[in-house]
């Protein structure tokens, strides 16, 4: 992965075993993130995800500055940072979401299980279904519980044991035992969180390999936010999934790898969550973790 990384503006990428990050000349990104090291960016064996040298402008502004990095598989990577920094984006790159936006203009690599997603003959809708992403606002369609998670599976006339798929998504989306008599009834009268729980189903059905989340739960009560939290961590038995939070809290809690983007667009420390909650390579890291901005 790093054989590609050659351009100067590109985060450095760090072995486990080097500690010295050396200081480059300061670019205008890095001017704008105010810290004067180069990128951490820690190297994953066999990522699912990996972007290289990843871009994206909004019509002439750039969103996202040259973003390296690998993402473990059946593991939980959450994506922190202050509003603006390009977490959303980045997170829509992933499943090409992005393409919906006319604005948008994406260079560099993003390859998922080793192929690059913006190939020409790669299907869009088709790399949702194994990408599947759930939004920060639950946004069920007007229909019936049952139907929310059978829809994508019906439009494809992909019907067989339909039942018990849907029994399977909605249970290891928790929300079986609270819905399974009611399955015929809108999916817009759930709570909230039943909602939220609902869309993941949704994406569950259509039995993808990585699920992306923006901001999953800041929409939820507590109570909520805590089921879709243990939500989380049991769906990385399975799957990957990608988290975006503003919550510091629950990225430490929830994930086992945290990227961190500054303003700018920056992709600045990439590591275990841990080391970036205990010990952070960048002052301006521990300084954003700290709640000192953002
Ligand atoms: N559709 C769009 N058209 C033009 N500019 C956009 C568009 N979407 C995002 N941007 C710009 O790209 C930058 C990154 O936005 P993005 O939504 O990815 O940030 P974010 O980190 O998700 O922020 P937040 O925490 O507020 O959700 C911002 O400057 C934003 O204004
Ligand atoms: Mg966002």
């Amino acid at each position: 992965m790093s054989d590609s990384i050659g351009d100067t503006t590109a985060p450095e990428i760090e072995t486990e075993t080097e500690s010295e990050v050396e200081t480059g000349s300061e670019s205008v990104a890095d001017a704008a993130v105010g810290d004067e090291a180069d990128p951490t960016i820690t190297t994953v064996d066999n990522p699912v995800v990996e972007a290289n040298e990843l871009t994206v402008h909004y019509d002439d502004v750039q969103a996202l500055q040259p973003v390296s990095m690998g993402i473990p598989e059946e593991e939980v990577t959450a994506i922190i940072g202050p509003s603006g920094c390009g977490k959303s984006t980045f997170l829509r790159c992933i499943n090409r979401m992005n393409d919906l936006v006319d604005a948008a203009r994406m260079n560099g690599e993003l390859r998922f299980k080793g192929k690059n997603v913006y190939d020409e003959e790669v299907d869009p809708v088709a790399l949702r279904r194994k990408i599947g992403m759930v939004f920060q606002k639950p946004n069920p369609f007007p229909k019936s519980i049952y139907d929310n998670v059978a829809y994508g599976l019906k439009v494809r006339d992909d019907t067989e044991n339909l039942d018990e798929r849907v029994e399977r998504a909605l249970k290891r989306a928790a929300l079986w035992d609270e819905v399974k008599d009611q399955l015929d009834e809108s999916g817009l009268e759930l709570s909230g969180g039943q909602q939220q729980r609902l869309c993941i189903a949704r994406a569950i059905a259509a039995d993808p390999e990585v699920i992306l989340m923006d901001e999953p739960a800041s929409a939820l009560d507590p109570v909520a936010t805590s089921k879709i939290e243990d939500l989380i961590a049991e769906l990385a038995e399975d799957y990957t999934v990608i988290v975006v939070t503003h919550n510091m809290q629950q990225a430490a809690r929830i994930s086992d790898k945290t990227a961190v983007f500054l303003t700018g667009g920056k992709l600045v420390e990439f590591d275990d969550t841990q080391k970036i909650f205990e010990n952070p390579d960048h002052q301006r890291v521990e300084d954003y973790i700290t709640g000192k901005f953002g």
